[in-house]
């Protein structure tokens, strides 16, 4: 099943998205205090996203364990608390939602190597696969 490849491809490319118009904005604006969160929104949310979705896709037994909707939504819910909290963070304010992102987020790609311990060695899903 290739639903998780392809939610994650999807989302890292909205992510993409994102981090590009926030570049282009604090680039023209010359906000450049807010350059690490455009870093996070493209590593944190893009790059890891679609690797995320390439891992599903090399690995389809993954996405037979119930856990995996629940890591891509902690995933993706604990990156937009983070890059929301590092927003804030930027523009000089309290670090308290960073904070509560980072473990979120964390959570998130913990739970991803749960899912790759659990299931990345699953015979039938290699076969699939190549
Ligand atoms: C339309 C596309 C993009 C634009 C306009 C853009 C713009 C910018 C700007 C203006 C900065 C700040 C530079 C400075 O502080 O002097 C920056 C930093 C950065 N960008 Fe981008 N960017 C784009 C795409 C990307 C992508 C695709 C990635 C990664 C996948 C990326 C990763 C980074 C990183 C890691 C930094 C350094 C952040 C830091 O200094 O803390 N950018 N970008």
């Amino acid at each position: 099943m290739q639903r998780f490849a392809f939610l994650y491809i999807l989302l890292g490319l909205v992510w993409l998205i994102a981090a590009m118009i926030f570049g282009i904005w604090l680039g023209v604006a010359e906000q450049f205090d807010y350059a690490e969160s455009h870093a996070h929104m493209a590593l944190v949310g893009f790059a890891s996203s679609v690797l995320f979705g390439l891992i599903h896709h090399a690995f389809p037994g993954l996405a037979r364990s119930s856990l995996a909707m629940w890591q891509l939504v902690v995933y993706q819910v604990g990156a937009v608390i983070l890059i929301a909290g590092k927003i804030i963070v930027d523009g000089g304010g309290a670090p308290t939602v960073v904070k509560v992102g980072s473990v979120v987020v964390l959570l998130g790609a913990f739970l991803m190597l749960v899912l790759f311990v659990a299931r990345g060695r699953d015979v039938e899903s290699a076969a699939r696969a190549y």
